[in-house]
């Protein structure tokens, strides 16, 4: 086990559920209390995207930071945003405003490009980027779900500043392939997904657990040859949270929060959940029992064809 830090990484609320659409059993007030919770117990980092149920996340995002303004002034917390690239690269700035203007904020802090395109010539995009950053409009520039070509690239044009991807112990191989390079670089690592959008509470053993509307169900550990590898890790993950009187889910999110990393994205959903991983706080698990569930992690990562670059197996 190649990990040192006895300090857990921060967490950063993660705002994907609050648009709905994938999510599509979101209630409004949940987002609304969720994101109450997350302030008032001192939650500094929120994550949002404008695929988001096309921009929902980021107006209600938006809308309830600015609620708290008098006690949580602007420059207190960061705001992070992504966009996928849009035809033409001068079409960049309005899209960036259209977000500014949804999250009732002047500046966005960090701008992720949400997903690379293989239609698209990277550069052109980067350099426009740079230029809206100048303007003030964003104060980071990141990227998300690059492969490590592709963030070499980018490192090449301008500068990256923050690098998001899968964190978990169904998608270890982000960090593994990307983790040097962004070291190297000085560029700052937030993982999302920690619970593997859910998987890793162990309440989801197969498909049929879902409702028909979930997709999470497609997710690739529900398929063959990864769902008997997927059921051990679950199990391993019950026998330690037993061992510490926890949950799965926990002890999941400790791991995760036990990486070399600047912030974990939690997809709480309800304050009671947000409450529950907060928890995770006082958790410290052994190093032994961590190497242990990280050894069933590792055989069910050996199922997953090299060319598979991203958790949800999403062809960019
Ligand atoms: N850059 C990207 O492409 C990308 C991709 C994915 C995510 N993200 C970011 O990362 C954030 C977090 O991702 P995620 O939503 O996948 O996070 P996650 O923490 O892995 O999963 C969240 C899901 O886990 C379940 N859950 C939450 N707290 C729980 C608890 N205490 N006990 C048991 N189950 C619990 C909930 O689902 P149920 O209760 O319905 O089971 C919730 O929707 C997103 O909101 C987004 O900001 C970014």
């Amino acid at each position: 086990m190649n990990r040192v830090p006895l300090e857990l990484a921060p967490l950063g609320l993660g705002c994907w559920a609050f648009g709905g659409g994938f999510w599509y059993d979101q209630e409004r007030q949940d987002s609304i209390k969720t994101i109450h919770a997350a302030i008032r117990s001192g939650i500094r980092h929120f994550d949002t995207a404008q695929g988001y149920g096309k921009g929902t996340s980021e107006q209600i995002t938006g809308q309830q930071l600015r609620r708290f303004s008098h006690t949580v002034p602007r420059d207190s917390f960061t705001l992070a945003t992504k966009l996928f690239l849009p035809s033409k690269s001068d079409e960049l700035e309005s899209l960036v405003r259209r977000s500014l203007q949804r999250l009732c904020t002047p500046y966005i802090d960090i701008l992720y490009i949400h997903w690379p395109d293989s239609s698209k010539p990277l550069a052109p995009y980067l350099n426009e980027l740079d230029r809206i950053r100048k303007k003030g409009l964003f104060r980071m520039l990141g990227v998300s779900n690059f492969t490590e070509a592709l963030l070499v690239q980018a490192i090449k044009t301008t500068e990256i500043a923050y690098c998001q991807m899968p964190v978990s112990l169904v998608w270890m191989k982000s960090l593994r392939t990307l983790g040097p390079l962004c070291n190297e670089n000085q560029i700052k690592i937030v993982g999302y997904s920690p619970l593997a959008l859910g998987l890793l509470s162990a309440r989801y053993r197969t498909m049929d657990d879902f409702k028909i509307e979930d997709l999470r169900r497609k997710l690739f550990p529900f398929q063959q040859p990864y769902h008997h590898d997927y059921l051990l890790l679950l199990d391993r993950l019950i026998e330690v949270a037993k061992r510490y009187g926890t949950s799965a889910a926990l002890v999941a999110l400790h791991w995760a929060r036990r990486q070399p990393v600047e912030t974990i994205l939690t997809g709480a959903r309800t304050k009671e959940q947000l409450y529950s991983v907060l928890k995770s706080d006082e958790l410290f698990i052994d190093n032994d029992s961590l190497s242990s569930i990280e050894d069933a992690a590792d055989i069910l990562e050996k199922q997953i064809p090299e060319e598979e670059d991203n958790l949800f197996f999403h062809r960019w």
